[in-house]
């Protein structure tokens, strides 16, 4: 047997070699591993489109030891252990607990062609994260390729779909890691299909290269994620909005007809979408002057009317070379485009018919493409881009490049070399959506670019926001859209969306109300429909369904402040917007067998519950978990009552977990469903900032802030705001305030709102609190200040009561009796 000897000492790792294979571990961080292998015993080299160097070069001091076995590198957070005889890894917490093992006696297995790495699986951990898997939110039992796939009309289970974002999540109550193999080729993950104790996982070539998060919670394994392969920057706040799209608003006058009925039907709205028939002959950067004559004049027009144009900019450049089509030509003399093994143009057909494509693997290439974006949006003043169709897809047999068509890597972080495409495929939708997002910022680098993309890659999350493609207008696919947005939340992308109402096939005007209701919570809301279907605007189906949709819509836009305040959030810690029930509460009784039994169930931050029906075309009532700690109604601001504790079954959770620590029981309560909303919850505990609607985000909002208490020992709460679309927030233009209450046992409480954190100019001038969950009400009093009226209302246990804001900072006290526990539900 091979044995492997200490050959080099870091100051943050280890290199071990034996006869023909070479281990490198280092510490980025006292949670966060980077191992990578070779095997003709030298490293592959340091390179990576997910990882940027300063992430890579990172370090945290190890101490070096010996165990009987081999060695033991220790950071205050996790030991990393290599055993001499095998080369094995073993990666353990700092008592000793198992976080990750090499399952065989080796660090790499050999593939048929390239590498396979085999991982212990135990019983109870179960598996998020891949991206966008379409099926249920664990992975497990489950096997995947990853190859960037156009996928129209995808089905549940179909794999692989559109991106490849290698990096997984282990969760069982009480322990979490994360891996990501940042290797850009075809590879495949297997969680305990093969055997049921194994995660095995590899690629068909290129660089064993693999970074392992230690935890112990989901949520730091999520932030370490992005920690590592970058953050998602602050979306315009317009994006937040609602979205109306389809393929296509074919002329001018659709537009205008759109943007017209949207603003009289006071169904508030922000984007409108521009699909192919924007553009002449379907060429990129080009517009259809016949159907969209004086096009700039309608772009600021509608910016007249509060709505945020997004054009859709497709990668592939018709190959027309008559010198007729500027993109082409100059594309053409920059040398910017693909090369075939022979070194000729690569061309094939797409949307224009026959096209070539650019070699985003190329700096040039790149700084070539943003040059196009310049041009056309400031040409024509749209506010956003769209880049699909970038898995490459092509219209030929394969849906893409041929493997051995040729990048020529030359940028920076890369030895300049040839690559085949088998390589690039799966970073190259990526890349597209990085020279769009270079180019935006080089043309405006003061405005926040928005930069929608449909393949990505692990680290896309820092170029632009994505959305899951073609879905389809059915029941299973509003269904799969909420664990699809959730692993995606979990892999990076805190911003993604679904097409509302599904994409392929006409909706039923039940399927769009309801999808509409879930969407709202969704971290983008982009209603888009397929050329030839039924129209799918909000008021297509008669006043009754625009009624509920407009006030799933108008709940949406209320509660900006708080998604805003999330979106900040996303962008500084990686957490996503939208999240599964056990990132909130990983210490929940029956950990992950939560969200397996409330599959549609799903976190809006960490103060609100989205408890959709699980099946709408069956109507009848349902289940609702709710998870430790108290709960209201948010719609009623009604504490709820919680006297049936859920049995949760399964795997990870047995009759022994209803015995488990009382504060992390979880309760059930049986809802009927309306057809006017979707049950909503607030936890217990959240200061939850809103507005009145408005009709776009580029309205100023009238009335106070309002804060709504959900009474429990301790609250607290966070409002973000800043200009909604520069860069000034870096320099202080923004806005903090922290928000807590306090109930007593002796029935005193008290609310405090901070000083304000930063100089950007608030909108509001007064702020109204309400208090939910009050059961007696005595006096109130402010400092500074003094006493202050407020009304309340023994029935809804509700106490308001409105302050002038002041940057300073007040403190409210008051005398009422909290209210501890509700009455029973059934
Ligand atoms: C692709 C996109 C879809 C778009 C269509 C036309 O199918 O996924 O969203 O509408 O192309 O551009």
């Amino acid at each position: 047997m091979t044995r492997f000897a200490l050959s080099q000492r870091f100051a943050n790792g280890v290199q071990c070699v034996s006869d023909t294979i070479m281990i490198e571990a280092r510490a980025l961080t006292p949670s966060l591993w980077r191992i990578r292998i070779g095997e003709d015993a030298t490293l592959p080299a340091d390179e990576s489109w997910a990882v940027p160097a300063e992430r890579r070069h990172a370090g945290t001091t190890v101490t070096i030891g010996e165990s009987p076995q081999g060695l033991i590198l220790r950071t205050a957070a996790s030991h990393l252990h290599i055993a001499t005889a095998t080369g094995a890894i073993t990666i353990e917490d700092t008592e000793g607990r198992l976080i990750l093992a090499d399952a065989q006696d080796a660090p790499v297995l050999p593939g048929r062609t390239g590498f396979v790495l085999a991982k212990r699986l135990s019983p109870d951990t179960r598996l998020f994260g891949l991206g966008d898997k379409p099926g249920r939110l664990d992975l497990r039992q489950r096997s995947f390729a990853q190859w960037t796939t156009d996928s129209y009309a995808f089905e549940a289970g179909q794999d692989p779909l559109y991106k490849d974002i290698p990096f997984f999540i282990g969760y069982e109550r009480g322990r979490s890691f994360g891996v990501l193999l940042d290797n850009s080729w075809r590879k495949f993950f297997d969680f305990g299909v093969s055997d049921p104790e194994l995660i095995r996982f590899g690629a068909l070539g290129g660089p064993i290269d693999y970074y392992v998060m230690t935890g112990p919670t989901p949520a730091e394994v999520v932030s370490a994620y992005g920690w590592l392969t970058g953050l998602p920057p602050l979306p315009p706040k317009w994006a937040l909005g609602y979205h109306h799209s389809r393929y296509s608003y074919q002329t001018r006058k659709d537009v205008r007809k759109l943007a017209r009925r949207a603003r009289e039907k006071r169904v508030p709205s922000d984007v409108i979408w521009l699909d192919l028939h924007v553009l002449n002959e379907r060429r990129a950067f080009t517009i259809d002057e016949t159907a969209f004559p004086k096009f700039r004049a309608l772009v600021e027009e509608l910016h007249a009317e509060k709505f945020r144009i997004v054009m859709i900019a497709d990668l592939h450049i018709a190959h027309v070379p008559d010198g007729t089509y500027q993109p082409y030509a100059t594309g053409l003399a920059r040398d910017a485009f693909v090369h075939t093994e022979q070194g000729a143009l690569y061309i094939d057909e797409v949307w224009p018919g026959p096209c070539v494509f650019p070699d985003f693997t190329m700096t040039t290439a790149r700084v070539w493409w943003g040059d196009q974006v310049i041009g056309s949006v400031t040409e024509t003043g749209v506010d956003g881009i769209w880049n699909d169709m970038n898995e490459p897809a092509v219209f030929n047999t394969l849906g893409t490049f041929r493997p051995e068509v040729r990048h020529r890597i030359a940028t920076e972080g890369f030895a300049p070399r040839v690559a085949p495409h088998a390589e690039i495929h799966n970073i190259y939708g990526m890349l597209n959506a990085k020279a769009t997002r270079e180019g935006l910022l080089r043309m405006a680098p003061d405005r926040r670019p928005f930069v929608m993309m449909r393949a990505s890659y692990a680290g896309g999350q820092r170029y632009g926001v994505t959305w899951t493609g073609d879905n389809v207008a059915t029941w299973e696919h509003l269904r799969l859209s909420t664990a699809m947005l959730l692993n995606l939340g979990l892999s990076g992308f805190a911003f993604a969306g679904v097409n509302l109402g599904g994409f392929v096939g006409n909706s039923n005007p039940d399927l769009l109300t309801r999808w509409l209701q879930v969407g709202m919570f969704n971290p983008i809301a982009d209603n888009h429909s397929d050329l030839g279907t039924a129209a799918q605007e909000p008021w297509v189906d008669g006043k009754a369904h625009l009624h509920i949709r407009r006030a799933a819509i108008e709940t949406r836009y209320r509660l900006l402040p708080y998604l805003y305040t999330l979106a900040e959030d996303a962008s500084r810690t990686g957490l996503p917007f939208m999240r599964p029930l056990f990132l909130e509460f990983p210490e929940a009784a029956g950990g992950f067998a939560l969200d397996r039994q409330a599959p549609t169930q799903f976190m809006v931050g960490a103060a609100l519950m989205v408890a959709p029906p699980p099946y709408g075309e069956m109507p009848g009532a349902f289940d609702v978990l709710l998870p430790p700690g108290g709960w209201y109604d948010f719609w009623t601001g009604a504490r709820i009552g919680t006297d049936r504790i859920a049995r949760i079954t399964g795997n990870s959770g047995t009759t022994k977990e209803l015995d488990a620590d009382p504060r992390q029981q979880c309760h059930v309560i049986r809802r009927e469903p309306e057809a006017g909303r979707i049950a909503v919850f607030a936890r217990a505990g959240a200061i939850l900032p809103s507005h009145d609607v408005i009709q776009s985000t580029a309205e100023t909002p009238s009335g106070p802030l309002r804060l709504a208490i959900y009474a429990d020992t301790h609250c607290s709460g966070t409002l973000y705001d800043d200009d909604g679309e520069t860069h000034a927030f870096r320099d202080g233009q923004f806005l903090r305030l922290l928000f807590s209450a306090h109930f007593a046992e002796d029935d005193s409480f008290t609310v405090t709102i901070s000083r304000q954190e930063g100089q950007y100019a608030p909108w509001w001038s007064e702020i109204e609190v309400t208090i939910h969950g009050l059961e007696t009400f005595g006096t109130l009093a402010v400092k500074p200040g003094g006493k202050i009226k407020a009304g309340f209302d023994a029935d809804a246990r509700s106490l308001r009561f409105t302050l002038p804001a002041t940057p300073e900072g007040v403190t409210i006290s008051g005398t009422g009796r909290r209210q501890k526990s509700a009455p029973p539900e059934d």
